[in-house]
């Protein structure tokens, strides 16, 4: 039997179905991942660096702009067909979460829900110093010009610096999504972990604690990131490919 065959018998088997996603999901909507370069104008820099409360604190229109980018970046790509399998298998009678660890929103224009976004999104922001949420009007919102630099609005209550509501290196994982997605992952029959390098912890660890719960993990990435465990499935390529060839082999009507 292919791996395909043995991913498709527990689909159809399975109807607690949790989704864990990373950056390769979004991968074939344009977004790039962490492991690829940056273009344009942010050639010469790197994420790891952007992607802190320090990176903030020293250059905040640096890291607001970067973000602004992003945002725009993702406001114009679309859901590819790997987003839209995980909501059409909902569609089909499955009881299907999303826990990802991205902050685009890419799985709820597929239509999914819920989706526990255990690194917050990209269309959040908070205060920097009161940590209050906060709103910001579309004009704020603009993308910035080739080398223009953007300083953060300021927080309407404390006057404070409001930032992305992302999280950032170092900081810990919003307590709310993370118990949700653990209260997930640990009762689900199966977990389909796509487009994840694994190397972040803690979310890294889910796959693992799926297992331990007695569930099956069904790895879709273009790399071998299986442990060769006998609850393991390892389905080489690319999500947008390979999650609708899932579905059609499981039988799902779409
Ligand atoms: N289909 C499936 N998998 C893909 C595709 C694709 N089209 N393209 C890339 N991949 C895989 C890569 O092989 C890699 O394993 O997606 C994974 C992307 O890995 P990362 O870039 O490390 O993304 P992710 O695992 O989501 O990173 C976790 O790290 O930098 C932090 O906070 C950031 O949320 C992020 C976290």
């Amino acid at each position: 039997m292919t791996n395909l065959q043995r991913a498709a018998e527990a689909l159809r088997a399975f109807k607690k179905v949790v989704f864990f996603t990373g950056a390769g999901i979004s991968a074939e909507s344009g977004i790039p991942t962490f492991r690829d370069k940056l273009t344009g104008l942010w050639t010469k820099h790197e994420p790891q660096r952007l992607e802190t409360a320090n990176a903030f604190r020293e250059n905040p229109a640096l890291v607001w702009s970067w973000y602004l980018w992003r945002r725009h970046h993702v406001g114009q790509a679309k859901p590819n067909p790997a987003h839209y399998s995980v909501s059409q298998l909902a569609v089909a009678g499955w009881d299907v979460s999303v826990v990802t660890q991205n902050i685009d929103d890419l799985h709820e224009r597929a239509g999914s829900s819920p989706v526990i976004h255990l690194h917050g999104s990209l269309m959040d922001v908070k205060c920097f110093a009161c940590h209050r949420p906060g709103t910001l009007a579309s004009a704020q919102l603009e993308t910035p010009e080739e080398e223009q630099l953007i300083e953060p609005p300021r927080c309407a209550r404390c006057g404070g610096k409001l930032r992305p509501g992302v999280v950032w290196f170092g900081e810990n994982l919003p307590e709310n999504s993370w118990r949700s997605a653990v209260r997930r992952v640990k009762s689900c029959e199966l977990l389909v972990s796509v487009g994840t390098s694994g190397v972040v912890m803690p979310a890294a660890a889910i796959p693992d604690m799926a297992l331990a719960a007695g569930a099956t993990v069904i790895h879709v990435n273009i790399e071998d990131v299986g442990f060769g465990g006998t609850d393991e499935i390892m389905l080489l390529g690319s999500a947008g490919m390979v999650l609708p060839a899932l579905l059609k082999a499981a039988g799902v009507a779409v």
